[in-house]
Formats: structure tokens, C-alpha cells, sequence
């Protein structure tokens, strides 16, 4: 009898087994939150990553947030040949979050090549693996900076694209662009793609957050590594813009939150939810913020001084932004929930987790 029912409860697991899906920059900021919400959730996560942005102790975070390992193999996944091996050695993926990409604007400037490549062939070699692989979904990682300056604020998906000032932009349109005009020519195929507003904070627990190489280009890590007294002090670039206290407005996006969206969107394309075989969805909270604003709520939430002082505006920098995740709440079922003082609290106790982390072994971040 007890033989019977473990053989009943093996067929039940075979038949139930987690869906597999692959998560290409997976040990990253937005990546690793991702792997954790997917196996909270019960999926089984297999992560390829060139850790070229991204530290490998990510993974042992991400086990002691979930209690579980997600299979890891550094891959760059602009390399084909072994994207496709990785694939037939792990059979039986269902869907793939790509990440991986380059994402500094400054440096794709001066690196267009690398971006292409990074950016764009990387995706490509994801379609055509697919096809080989009888994948059926892919979720996409855009931005909300295929949008430039919004004629209408806040923005919706049916604001037209504007054309991009970097070419780390313009590899986001390009990618958009490739998936639309395959996701076409293919009725197996399907397809979400997500444009991100500004993610920021870490998980709650500390043990995952974002670690930036070297000087930081975004705001929140700036801040948070010059309130530990890391850098001397943060740039605000312009106060002179036409908003109400100067400074540009963004619309910040707790990164668990954001997280979220990826399981679900993976869940409705696994599940067929949808008609459409290719649909976006804008991810953001509905509430523009400026960089003042951020500066003073950070100060009192964390009761900690920012040092900072107002340099010129930064090239390229957009005014304001800020979404109107309307379809995104009503279609899929997902909003932003964090507010924004809980989520700066998570960057600070990440901050100060890291800066343990970095005394107990005796090296200095700059
Ligand atoms: N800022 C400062 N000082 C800093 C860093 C940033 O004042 O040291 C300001 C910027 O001028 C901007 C705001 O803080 O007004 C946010 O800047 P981030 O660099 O954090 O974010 P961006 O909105 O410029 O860029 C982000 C992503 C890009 C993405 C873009 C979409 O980093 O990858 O959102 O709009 F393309």
C-alpha cells in the first residue's frame, strides 16, 4: 500500500513538475529579483549569465531568500553554439525572461558596437533557439525610454516611440522591432514585452540588491553609496528643468515589484491567456517623482544626510516621465504596491548590508 501511494505521488510530481524557464541574465539587479519571485512561485529556474555586470555570490542570496540553488552556467549569450548546447543538455524549457544586455547610456555611446552586439544578437540568437528548441514564450526586458519626452504625461502604451538619443536606446527599439516582426511570422511563437520605468530598492531581506560596477550612473546607488560616505557627495544634474521644483521627474518602480510582473506575464503566456501572440505592457508606478523629492524622502525615511549640489544638466537626461500602468493593472492583474519610502529603506539596508559585507572582508568599494 505505502508502495502504491509513493508511486502515485511520483506520477503526480512527473505530471505536475515545475515549469522550466530560462532566465538569461539572471544574476542581475533585475534578473536575480526575478529567479527569487519565480521559485517562490514554483517555477524551476535555470539562469545563464556572463557575470560581466553581475556577481556570482548573487546565487547564494537568492538560496537563502528561497532555499533553493537555481541551476547557473556563465554564458554569454551572444555565443550561439553554446546557448544551443545549454538548451539540449536542460530539455524541456518552457519559456525565456532575457535580461542580458549592456544598460549604461554613456558607455553606448562611445561602445555602439558592444550594444549591438550585446543587445541585439543576443536577442536574435534567443528567436532562433526557440524555434530549435520548441520554446514557446519569451518575456523581453524594454524601457520606457523608447518614449523619449512624452507628448502626453502620464504615458501609455500607445504613445508613439520617439526616435533615440543613445544607441543603448535605439537597441531597445530594435529589439522591440525584431520580436514584433517574428512573433509574426510565427503562430508558435509568442511573446510580452515589458518597459520598465526606474527600478529601484532591493529585496526586503538584504540579501539581494543592485551592485553597480565602479562609479554609479543611476541615481538611487549614487545616493545610497554617498550616505555611507562612500562618494563625497551626489551630483543633481540640473534644477533648472521646467517642473516644480526644477529637478526631472521619473517614475520609480519598487524592483520586487517589477519582479512580480515577470512571473505573471510568464504565467499568462504559458497558460495561453491571451489572444494576442505579442503584447506590452508598461511597468511603472503612475506617480512621477523628482529627484528633489527622492533626495528628501531618502534623508527622512532613513534619517541619514545625502551631501549633494547642482551641477548642469546631464546630455540626453529626459525631462519627465512617468507611466499610466492602466493596461497593465486591468490586463494583467499586476500593480506596483511598495511605496516609495519602503522601497528606499530596502536600497538603504542594502547599502549598509554591503558595506558590512565589504569591512567583515577587509576591501573598499571606489
Ligand atoms: N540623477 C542625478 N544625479 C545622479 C544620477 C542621476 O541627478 O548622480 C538624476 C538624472 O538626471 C535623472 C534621475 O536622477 O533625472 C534618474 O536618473 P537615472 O540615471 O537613475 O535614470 P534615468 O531615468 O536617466 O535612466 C533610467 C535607466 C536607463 C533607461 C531610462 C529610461 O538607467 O537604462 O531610465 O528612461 F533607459
Amino acid at each position: 500500500m505505502e508502495i502504491k501511494n509513493k508511486i502515485k505521488q511520483l506520477l503526480k510530481d512527473k505530471k505536475t513538475a515545475a515549469p522550466r524557464i530560462l532566465v538569461t541574465g539572471g544574476t542581475g539587479y533585475i534578473g536575480s529579483h526575478t529567479v527569487v519571485e519565480l521559485q517562490q512561485a514554483g517555477f524551476e529556474v535555470f539562469i545563464v549569465d556572463n557575470l560581466s555586470n553581475s556577481n556570482i555570490e548573487v546565487l547564494n542570496g537568492i538560496e537563502k531568500i528561497t532555499g533553493k540553488m537555481p541551476v547557473f552556467e556563465n554564458i554569454d549569450c551572444t555565443d550561439y553554439v553554446t546557448m544551443d548546447r545549454f538548451l539540449s543538455k536542460h530539455e524541456g524549457i518552457q519559456a525565456i525572461i532575457h535580461f542580458a544586455a549592456s544598460k549604461a547610456v554613456g558607455e553606448s555611446v562611445e561602445k555602439p558596437l558592444l550594444y549591438y552586439r550585446n543587445n541585439v544578437v543576443s536577442l536574435i540568437n534567443q528567436l532562433e533557439l526557440m524555434k530549435v528548441h520548441k520554446i514557446k514564450g519569451i518575456v523581453f526586458s524594454s524601457s520606457c525610454t523608447v518614449y523619449g519626452q512624452p507628448d502626453v504625461l502620464p504615458v501609455d502604451e500607445t504613445a508613439p516611440r520617439k526616435t533615440a538619443l543613445s544607441p543603448y536606446g535605439n537597441t531597445k527599439q530594435i529589439c522591440e522591432d525584431i520580436i514584433t516582426d517574428t512573433i509574426r511570422s510565427s503562430s508558435e511563437l509568442k511573446s510580452i514585452i515589458l518597459r520598465y520605468f526606474n527600478p529601484i530598492g532591493a529585496h526586503p531581506s538584504a540579501e539581494i540588491g543592485e551592485l553597480p560596477n565602479g562609479v554609479p550612473n543611476n541615481l538611487i546607488p549614487f545616493v545610497t553609496q554617498t550616505a555611507a560616505g562612500i562618494r563625497e557627495m551626489l551630483s543633481v544634474f540640473g534644477d533648472d528643468y521646467n517642473t516644480p521644483d526644477g529637478t526631472c521627474i521619473r517614475d520609480y518602480i519598487n524592483v520586487v515589484d517589477l519582479a512580480k510582473a515577470h512571473v505573471i506575464s510568464v504565467q499568462r503566456l504559458l497558460e495561453d491567456k491571451s489572444s494576442e501572440n505579442i503584447e506590452i505592457f508598461n511597468l511603472g508606478t503612475g506617480r512621477g517623482l523628482s529627484v528633489k523629492e527622492i533626495l528628501t524622502t531618502f534623508e527622512k525615511v532613513n534619517k541619514v544626510k545625502v551631501p549633494h549640489k547642482i551641477v548642469p544638466r546631464r546630455e540626453g537626461d529626459i525631462e519627465q516621465v512617468w507611466a499610466n500602468p492602466t493596461y497593465a493593472n486591468n490586463v494583467l492583474g499586476w500593480e506596483a504596491k511598495e511605496t516609495v519610502e519602503d522601497t528606499l529603506k530596502s536600497a538603504w539596508k542594502w547599502q549598509k548590508k554591503l558595506m558590512k559585507k565589504q569591512k567583515n572582508e577587509g576591501s573598499c568599494l571606489s
